[in-house]
């Protein structure tokens, strides 16, 4: 059986580009053979600004929203985070997602694939967004 790779599109605003560049991706990773690959777009989880009570390690979780996207989380084996630069930073939608579940992200491998509006390519979020999966 294949390792299952999560693509999760990070950015949730109206207009986004992130689907055309998680299409692109999941596209290649399918091509490569070696996952099965899924695309997973944040914005079908309605995660609120984090408002569980008890700390995630904990994982009693109050909300269904949180249920949910634990659930997913936990189902895969490694992560590509597609992800655009907001002001030299990751979007908060991930930062929020990242925030909600602490042990299902353990040990799993993780990638990036940045964008933005300028040269960088999302270089300097991806650079902070791995201070924060490294953590996990
Ligand atoms: C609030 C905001 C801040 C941004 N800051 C940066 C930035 O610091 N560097 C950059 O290259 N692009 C920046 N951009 C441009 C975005 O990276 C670009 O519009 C990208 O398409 C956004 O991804 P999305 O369409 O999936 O939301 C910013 C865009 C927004 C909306």
């Amino acid at each position: 059986m294949d390792p299952k790779l999560h693509i999760i599109i990070s950015s949730t605003r109206p207009g986004r580009v992130g689907p055309a560049v998680g299409r692109w991706f999941h596209e290649l990773a399918r091509r490569h053979g070696g996952f099965d690959a899924e695309l997973v777009d944040l914005i079908d989880f309605h995660l609120p600004l984090y408002d569980e009570a008890v700390h995630p390690r904990m994982q009693q979780y109050e909300h269904e929203h949180t249920r949910r996207w634990s659930a997913s989380v936990d189902a895969a084996d490694a992560f590509v985070f597609v992800m655009p630069e907001y002001n030299y930073s990751p979007p908060p939608a991930l930062v929020n997602a990242l925030a909600y579940v602490t042990r299902e992200w353990h040990y799993k491998p993780a990638g990036f694939v940045g964008y933005g509006a300028g040269f960088s390519g999302g270089l300097r979020a991806v650079q902070a967004a791995r201070l924060h999966v490294t953590t996990l």
